[in-house]
């Protein structure tokens, strides 16, 4: 696993957009694998300027999102087909037919759900699979105890995932209690990942994720068995890191000179 520690947010956040850009630019029919919350938000701010400013090519794209809410209709604002629409898609003028979610008011989850895994196989796989990480350590809606082998399904979650994503919904509505979420499984079938985590509040997450045993109680830790992922953090994300020192000397400044992976 590389570990890649900038000093600020704003640094970690712009060298995952400069990742995402580069290997856009070299190869614009990637099939990329995407991800939502607070934390990607100035990642795709970052990345439509990066699109604008190198007219980097965006019309052979595919995406993959990690994950929606179960019984939200893609119009809804809270949905995750929103946040893409507003927030990346429709800015950087991806074409939306060329982006994919998981279809959250299908009738029966679990055929959605393998439709899913299907339309990830017929575009031969992810490329690059760019993720975030929830306060308990999850990656997608893969809440504790997810089978590290797991698939694309429906999946209940927990009441301090509802609670944090809380904020999105209004007064007068519940947070929902399910989401269709690609696998551990399906995630680690990307050829490469990405990680991005900032803030005091992902300090532990990270820690066990990185340095902790491997184990369904913390499922982002599953990126210990991914033979390229790279994560990249912001000082405080990267605060209980016992070998933090030992990360910043083989990467100065979060800089990834080595080309290397382990
Ligand atoms: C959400 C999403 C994840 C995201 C994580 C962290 O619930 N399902 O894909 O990475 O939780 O979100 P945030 O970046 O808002 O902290």
């Amino acid at each position: 696993m590389k570990v890649l520690v900038h000093s600020s947010a704003e640094l970690a956040q712009q060298s995952v957009c400069d990742v995402l850009t580069a290997r856009i630019l070299a190869h614009p029919a990637s099939v990329i694998g995407l991800a939502t919350g607070g934390t990607m938000e100035a990642v795709y701010d970052k990345l439509i300027l990066s699109i604008t400013r190198k007219a980097v090519p965006v019309r052979e794209l595919l995406t993959f999102n990690l994950d929606e809410y179960w019984g939200l209709a893609p119009n809804h604002p809270a949905s995750y087909r929103s946040y893409m629409n507003a927030r990346l898609f429709d800015p950087a003028g991806i074409p939306r037919e060329r982006t994919f979610l998981p279809v959250a008011d299908a009738v029966e989850p679990d055929a959605e759900s393998e439709a899913y895994e299907q339309r990830i196989r017929e575009a031969g796989g992810i490329d690059l699979q760019l993720l975030g990480i929830g306060q308990n350590g999850h990656i997608g809606f893969n809440e504790p105890t997810s089978s590290l082998a797991s698939r694309t399904r429906l999946k209940t979650l927990t009441e301090s995932t509802r609670k944090a994503n809380r904020q999105y919904f209004g007064d007068d509505e519940e947070t929902p209690k399910y989401a269709i979420t690609m696998g551990i499984g399906t995630i680690l079938d990307a050829r490469e990942c990405l990680l991005l985590a900032t803030g005091e509040s992902k300090a532990e997450a990270v820690s066990r994720m990185i340095e902790g045993p491997l184990g369904a109680h913390c499922p982002a830790s599953a990126l210990q068995l991914h033979p390229k992922a790279t994560v990249v953090l912001d000082a405080d994300a990267a605060s209980e890191l016992k070998l933090r020192e030992y990360y910043q000397h083989v990467h100065p400044d979060g800089i990834d000179r080595q080309p290397t992976h382990g």
